[in-house]
Order: C-alpha cells, then structure tokens, then sequence
C-alpha cells in the first residue's frame, strides 16, 4: 500500500479561503483582526515559526505586532508586555511562542493573558473547557489542525483506536481529548516515556499521532497495514548531502509510507495546519470581541 498524502498545505489553504471572506465583514464594520505575537531568546526554530505566523497574518489582512524580546529578559518584563496587551482594545489574540528561556515560568505566564484573547487555546479557562466536551471555544492550533485534515481527507475516526505518541501541553494532551471527544468517538491511548512496549502499542492503531520530537522514530513496524498515521515532528538532522547541512525529518520514518493509507508529510503536513488553526483562532477572537 502506498499511502496517500495528507497534504495540509492544500487543507490550509480552503482554511484560509473561508477565512478571507470572515476578514472582510469583519472590516466592513470597522475592525482589523490584530494579532501579537511574543518571542523571547533567540531559537532559531520559534523564529522560524514566528516568521511563518506573520506571514500568514499579512497574507490574510490580519494586523500583526511582533514583539522581540532578548533571551535574558525578566519574566517580570514578560508579565509586563501581557497586561498591556491584555488592555489594548484594537487587539484580539496574543500569542506568547513557546518555548520560553528556562528562567521563566511558562505556564504562570499562560495564566497572565486574557482567555478571550488566548489564541493558543493553552489558558487554563481555554483547556477547562475541552475537558468539559466543549468545542467552540480557542482550541490548541497543532491538535485541532489535526482534526481539520482528518475531517478534510474523509478519515472515519468513529470507533477507531488512536494512539498518540508524547503527551505534551501542546500537543498530546489536547489531541486526545479532541479524539476522544463526543461526535469524533476515537478510542485514544496516550502512549509516553515510561509507557511498556510502545511499539507494540503502536502497531493496534488504526490512528497514529506521533508528536514526540525524535527524528523517524516511527518505523514501519510500528505501524498497521492501512493505519492513518499524522507526523506532528519537526525535527532538524544533519545532513552533509545538503549545502546547508541539515535536513527536517519528521517523528515518522519515510518507510511507513509503504505502509498506512494515509500519512501527513514533514514538512507541508501539520505545521501549514497550526498555522491555519492559529488565524481562524485569531478571526473567532475578534468576531467575539465585536460580538460584545
Ligand atoms: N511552540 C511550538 N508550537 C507552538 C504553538 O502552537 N504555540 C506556541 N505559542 N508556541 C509553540
């Protein structure tokens, strides 16, 4: 079986298509959609992060404040920026990249922005509510990029066992729930460091998220014939082949494309998705704020 491709990059952009047309009622009463985004220390790869959610915001007409902080920053300076961001009524969503220098404390930081303005979906108020089932509020942007492509290949997720590789705050936590949630009813397993025989576990999956951040973890034995596996990974690796010198691998072996029936591409599969995830968050925000 070859799978086939779930190309997030062709699912970003019908996001983004009905986006267009949410952004210009929006501005026929008066209001841009405003989005800031905060980036402290110098990783190149939240750089490269922040560049593309800046992009993507000049793209679709939404405003963007990008604000750089140096690495050696206080987290009082940090707190700072939040509560002025928090008050400024010509702004819907801050976004605070992660992750912060280790000095701080990023989850006390999380607690510091405004929910209606928490375009992560990370605020507490934000996760209580997917705990509870309840999904139309600020989602996280990999986790319900996910669930945007599954829905947009097709993938029948009702009654089907899913298994997610890593269980991060970001990723693995609110992707189970999203699973596992009333009307998408995935069976879900969420596998991690201290979890037994994790290949094993791998392989009973009709659903496969790997979002672990280990380069080709994943390898064909991993994975059942027909699976539909999500490559959440990015991951840079040398490689002296090319000029520059490293290669992006994804969490999942290139191998299981022999595999599963469908699998995302790293990159052009999830990372285009959050991206996407993150503007709609962005719109719905400002919709909200007008709706008051
Ligand atoms: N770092 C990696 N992914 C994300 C994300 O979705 N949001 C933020 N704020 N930081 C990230």
């Amino acid at each position: 079986m070859v799978a086939q491709r779930l190309d997030g990059k062709v699912c970003a952009a019908q996001v983004e298509e009905e986006l267009h047309l949410r952004i210009a009622a929006c501005k026929e009463k008066g209001i841009t959609p405003h989005l800031a985004v905060v980036i402290v220390g110098d990783d190149p790869a939240s750089h490269v992060y922040v560049g593309s959610k800046v992009r993507a915001c000049e793209r679709l007409g939404i405003k963007s404040t990008h604000i750089e902080l140096p690495a050696d920053s206080t987290e009082e300076k940090v707190r700072d920026v939040i509560h002025t961001l928090n008050q400024q009524n010509d702004l819907h969503g801050i976004l605070v990249q992660s992750p912060l220098p280790s000095h701080m404390d990023e989850e006390a930081l999380t607690d510091l922005i405004d929910p209606a303005k928490d375009v992560d979906g990370f605020h507490p108020q934000n996760l209580g509510r997917l705990v509870q089932g309840r999904l139309d509020g600020m989602l996280p942007c990999t986790p319900s990029g996910v669930m945007r492509m599954l829905a947009w290949a097709g993938i029948e997720t009702e009654g089907k066992t899913a298994v997610i590789l890593g269980r991060s705050r970001i990723v693995g936590m609110p992707q189970s729930l999203l699973l596992g949630s009333k009307g998408i009813d995935s069976t879900v397993t969420v596998a991690h460091s201290r979890t037994k025989d994790t290949s094993a576990l791998c392989a009973s999956a009709d659903i496969l998220i790997a979002a672990v951040g280990r380069p080709e973890m994943v390898t064909a034995d991993w994975v059942k014939e027909g699976a539909v596996v999500v490559d959440v990974g990015i991951n840079r690796v040398d490689d002296s082949t090319r000029d520059r010198g490293w290669r992006l691998a994804g969490d999942v072996h290139p191998d299981v494309a022999n595999k599963a029936s469908w699998l995302s591409p790293v990159p052009g599969g999830v990372g285009p998705m959050t991206i996407a995830m993150l503007m709609e968050n962005t719109v719905r925000a400002t919709e909200q704020s007008n709706a008051d």
